[in-house]
């Protein structure tokens, strides 16, 4: 009964490990630092706010609302990782920290990603039902990139729209 007792030991081992990780905690996102949000300087009406509530934010600034199953590992780990990839590509309460092209090409990224249905991600629409966006709320979110891309072409001069990597010297 030699595989027998392997198969018990390794369950045994991999009860441990599981029991062990239990007790490593990733950090929280809940800063709740805002001081350069997006709000500071375009208009987010009502609407709009509670849509980047509901299906953004969670990954995509500096407060997350985190589920109880976020304090279960290896779940623990996976979520943060979302986050903090999420927040390094785009927060929108650090997002007058960008320089003005990075604000101006991100504003396009939410269009894109909106249009391509990459965002929110399905992993987290599966569970976050409410977070599936509506196609009024596509539009909305849409009209609102625009703009405020409409808004910063008229405030600033073109050149400083366009990364220095593409700009003409
Ligand atoms: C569960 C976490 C999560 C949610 C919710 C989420 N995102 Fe993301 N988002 C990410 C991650 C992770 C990335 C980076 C990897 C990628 O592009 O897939 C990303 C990338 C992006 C990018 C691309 C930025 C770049 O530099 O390429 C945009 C724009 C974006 N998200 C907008 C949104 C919008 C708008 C919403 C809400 C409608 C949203 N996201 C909801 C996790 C999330």
């Amino acid at each position: 009964m030699k595989i027998k007792s392997f198969i018990k030991n390794s369950l045994l081992v991999l009860a441990l490990v599981l029991l062990a990780i239990q007790f490593i905690h990733p950090e929280k996102n809940t800063s709740g630092i805002n001081a350069q949000s997006i709000e500071k300087k375009f208009p987010v009406n009502a609407e709009i706010s509670a849509v980047l509530k509901t299906a953004c934010n969670d990954c995509h600034s500096n407060t997350t609302v985190y589920p109880w199953y976020s304090k279960i590992q290896p779940v623990a780990w996976y979520l943060s990782d979302h986050v903090n990839d999420g927040k390094k590509h785009l927060n929108f309460d650090e997002f007058l920290n960008y320089p003005l092209y990075r604000q101006y090409h991100k504003l396009e990224e939410i269009d894109e990603m909106i249009v391509e249905d990459e965002m929110p991600m399905t992993s987290y629409t599966l569970i976050h039902r409410n977070a599936k966006l509506t196609e009024d709320q596509k539009q909305m979110l849409i009209q609102w990139s625009k703009n405020m891309r409409d808004s910063m072409e008229q405030w600033y001069p073109a050149d400083s729209l366009i990364s220095p990597k593409k700009r003409k010297s």
